[in-house]
């Protein structure tokens, strides 16, 4: 079943019906101001930083569900609806959301009055814009009253939502004409504020939602909206809202236009402490001049069509798979800009108060954003490597506004160094640009500690071979990029959460996984040392790799896959000896991608293993048999009922890993049809076992153990955007950024017999047109550049050259 459709021109989802099975979302804004808003008009806004800089409340775990947001009320006398359904949920003559790139649009139609309601965050600039439009569809002359409504959060996040015995004395607003200013917590002297207006006169407010609301009001039938009123109240302490009245009279046709800002500012440096308490409201009045008009407003949303009509042509690709170049050539790209800015802190499941930028994660994310906008993916790479400490380790996490590590959750995961040495190498490939190892970057934020970035990827590169374990292979540390394998928490007490306690260091407990990145990551070290012309680096890092890769095939084959890991007792995890938990996709993906065991042959054998033993008809699972009991042995992985999330879920993180590992290997089918099974696009009309959005994807599927087996959760935040477009990108159409060079290295399923790609590189233009006549799939027969016949499948860079027409035949 759907619940809308994709319109491929317009580059939209379009939502027809509002009740879809979860809140599907869409992200406003990029670069410091963001809003989160479903096709409901749910969802909250935020400046940076989730936790630290909340304009708007948003309840999760709320019943009805997804029910705040920015609600715009209609009362024609009679009814009273929303153009986005909720939260009256009055029944609509017509309701479409059309989820688009950086905005979301809403058009309803009720009694005769048509809404259409378009929600963006112009670029370069901290505000959300509502440019709301009513047409009168009837023959005779209505009024109506607009009713808009925000719910202001008091800042941080967390503090909000539990400290309300503080809270709740604190609230203040201001209004002015049309202009409400939510000032909680300026008295304190912060310099900064939100504010929320219209372009146009109106005809009473609220700020105080006690009285808005009505006792025991819902925000489904305020008290001012169902009477038709409002009380013009200024919040003083309690809930401080937002909230303008319009009376508007439409006669037949007619249509009126009016332009809501939510907005962020902050004083000017220099005033930031003189009048405490005293808004200047100027920086404030500066935005909303630039929003006065509709001509104003269209110009905005024109610069921010063209903003991504620029940044997707970097890649695109055309061929008879619509569904492919529908996510290749807008979904997949856009959901990785989302994963670059909120890493996994702000979503409809994390909650912007926990998790902040993570380690690993913004690392991966990066993968697939580099070629997007190298420079943003430069100055976050220096970002990351500031939270390494001095010993290579680094921090887990850390927060998007201070950017420092987050100490309660510390550090300890012993892939997390590894994975900077792997977004660094993608920046380096993508762009040339070797400045940036040296760049001088903290340890631990600390200014008086600081060394060249690549003095960082070496802390990173002798992190792992000074924490070897008895088999010679890397210690796993609290987790690797399994988060729930604790095999080192084996003294938790119960209630204590997993990854805070229990010691994260043993000197036992190994991990495949970590040692199939490490050859990998290694040997990219090795390279880009080799190209610095360190020769005795790049030979010590080539020679570890090496040494690593025979302790892989020594200890950790299991003779049909990858073993997993080796658990603080030196007991086998992931081997056919165990009676759950026999076969793990992480190193049988990971190993493979890193060519171990290619050339022994071992390589087909895992995948085979896995095809037999993790294959379901919605993706690969993470492990089979799924653990039936909690071992305390494991950690949080089995504390998951069977088929969830890390206990044999379909993890779609890892479903790339073995596709890439497929196109190594040629084996192009099988990596099509892995990359197809939990692409979005391609289980759209299975929208109601999926339940998630058809155009993004989720963390996690549930898998073959589960009684929900295919029904997805925690969509948008997750590494999958990346490596599937990492997979999609250069392994199936085979476009590889190389440090000296594109490789074109296609590996396709036998139904794509012809393809055009168009990828922008370090400022050339290559239109490359694929011939895969035979469906062999993989193995370039014959390639012309520009006319030339060429050897080998790498053009080298050279400066100054415009474009290329290049011919491959497979
Ligand atoms: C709050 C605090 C309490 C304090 C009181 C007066 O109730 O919890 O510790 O004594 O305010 O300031
Ligand atoms: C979550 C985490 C990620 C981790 C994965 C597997 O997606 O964000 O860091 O690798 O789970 O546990």
């Amino acid at each position: 079943m759907k619940y809308g459709y994709f319109n491929d021109a317009q580059k939209e989802y379009i939502i027809t019906n509002p009740m879809t099975p979860k809140p599907w979302i869409n992200y406003l804004g990029n670069e410091d101001f963001f809003s989160l808003i479903s096709n409901t008009c749910g969802g909250y806004s935020f400046y940076k930083d989730a936790k630290l800089l909340r304009l708007t409340r948003y309840r999760y775990n709320n019943v009805p569900a997804d029910t705040n947001g920015r609600y715009y009320f209609i009362n024609d006398g009679d009814t009273i609806w929303n153009p986005g359904w909720q939260p009256t949920q009055t029944p609509l003559d017509l309701y479409e959301c059309h989820h688009g790139l950086g905005y979301s649009y809403f058009n309803s139609i009720k009694d005769k009055i048509e809404v259409n309601l378009t929600a963006f965050v112009p670029l370069h600039e901290s505000c959300e814009i509502n440019y709301l439009k009513l047409k009168n569809l009837d023959v005779s002359s209505r009024k109506l009253t607009l009713t808009s409504y925000v719910e202001f959060c008091f800042w941080n996040a967390v503090d909000d939502s539990t400290n309300f015995q503080r809270n709740l004395s604190l609230g203040e607003a201001e209004v002015i004409g049309s202009e409400i200013y939510h000032k909680t917590e300026y008295r304190e002297r912060r310099n900064h504020y939100a504010y929320y207006s219209v372009n146009h006169p109106i005809n009473g407010y609220d700020t105080d939602q006690d009285a808005f609301l009505g006792p025991y009001g819902r925000i489904g039938a305020p008290k001012a909206v169902t009477e038709n009123t409002s009380y013009n109240t200024l919040a003083s302490g309690g809930t401080v809202i937002g909230s303008h009245r319009i009376e508007i009279c439409l006669e037949p046709g007619e249509e009126k236009t009016f332009i809501f800002v939510l907005g962020y500012a902050e004083n000017p440096e220099n005033e930031k402490w003189e009048a405490p308490g005293i808004i200047n409201k100027t920086p404030a009045r500066d935005t909303l001049s630039r929003f006065q008009t509709d001509e104003q407003v269209k110009e905005a949303l024109r610069s921010l069509a063209n903003y991504w009509d620029e940044l997707l042509s970097k890649y695109t690709v055309q061929c008879s798979d619509e569904k492919m170049s529908r996510m290749v050539n807008i979904w997949n790209q856009y959901q990785c800009m989302v994963t670059f800015n909120m890493s996994r802190s702000a979503s409809y499941f994390e909650s912007g108060t926990g998790r902040g930028m993570g380690f690993r994660d913004s690392c991966q994310d990066l993968l697939g954003f580099v070629h997007l906008i190298p420079e943003r993916a430069r100055q976050r790479i220096l970002d990351i490597a500031a939270t390494q400490m001095e010993d290579g380790s680094t921090y887990h996490q850390y927060q998007p506004l201070t950017k420092r590590g987050n100490l309660d959750i510390g550090s300890g995961f012993n892939d997390d160094p590894l994975w900077l040495i792997a977004a660094t190498a993608s920046y380096l490939k993508e762009t040339g640009d070797y400045s940036i190892l040296k760049e001088q970057v903290e340890f631990d934020n600390n200014p008086s500690k600081a060394d060249t970035l690549l003095e960082h990827l070496k802390r990173s590169f002798d992190y792992t071979i000074s924490h070897l374990g008895p088999h010679g292979l890397p210690l796993i540390g609290r987790a690797d990029w399994n988060d729930c394998l604790n095999l080192n928490c084996f003294s938790k007490e119960p209630g204590e959460s997993f990854q805070t306690t229990g010691p994260s260091e043993g000197p036992v407990a190994e991990s495949v996984f970590i040692a199939g990145m490490f050859v990998k990551y290694a040997r990219e070290y090795g390279k880009i040392n080799e190209l610095l012309g360190n020769r005795y680096e790049s030979h010590r890092a080539y020679d570890a790799a090496n040494l690593m890769y025979d302790s892989i095939l020594k200890d950790g084959w299991d003779g049909e896959w990858f073993l997993r890991a080796y658990d603080a007792f030196g007991n086998k995890v992931g081997s056919h000896e165990n009676e759950e938990g026999k076969i793990f996709i992480e190193p049988q993906g990971f190993c493979v991608l890193a060519e171990v065991g290619i050339k022994e042959g071992y390589a087909e054998s895992c995948l085979d293993s896995v095809e037999k033993m993790l294959d379901t008809k919605y993706g690969i699972m993470l492990q089979q048999p799924a653990y039936q009991t909690y071992h305390l042995s494991l950690g949080e992985i089995s504390s998951y009922p069977p088929g969830y999330k890390e206990n044999a879920g379909i993890f779609c993180h890892n479903n790339p890993w073995v596709s890439i590992a497929e196109t190594l290997i040629g084996r192009g089918n099988r990596a099509f049809e892995i990359y197809r099974r939990t692409c979005p696009a391609y289980i759209e009309n299975i929208s109601e076992i999926h339940r998630t959005e058809p155009y993004v994807y989720s963390q996690m599927i549930a898998g073959a153990d589960a009684p929900k087996h295919g029904e997805a959760k925690n969509s948008w935040l997750t590494g999958t955007a990346a490596w599937t477009f990492v997979n999609v990108s250069q392994y199936i159409l085979g476009i590889q950024p190389d440090y000296d060079g594109l490789v074109i290295d296609p590996c396709l399923p036998d139904e794509i017999t012809e393809l055009d790609i168009t990828r922008h590189y370090r400022g050339t233009i290559y239109h490359i047109h694929v011939k895969n006549p035979h469906g062999r799939g993989k193995g370039i027969k014959e390639m012309l550049v520009n006319g030339h016949r060429i050897t080998g499948n790498k053009i080298a860079y050279v400066e100054n050259i415009l474009d290329y027409e290049i011919e491959v035949i497979i």
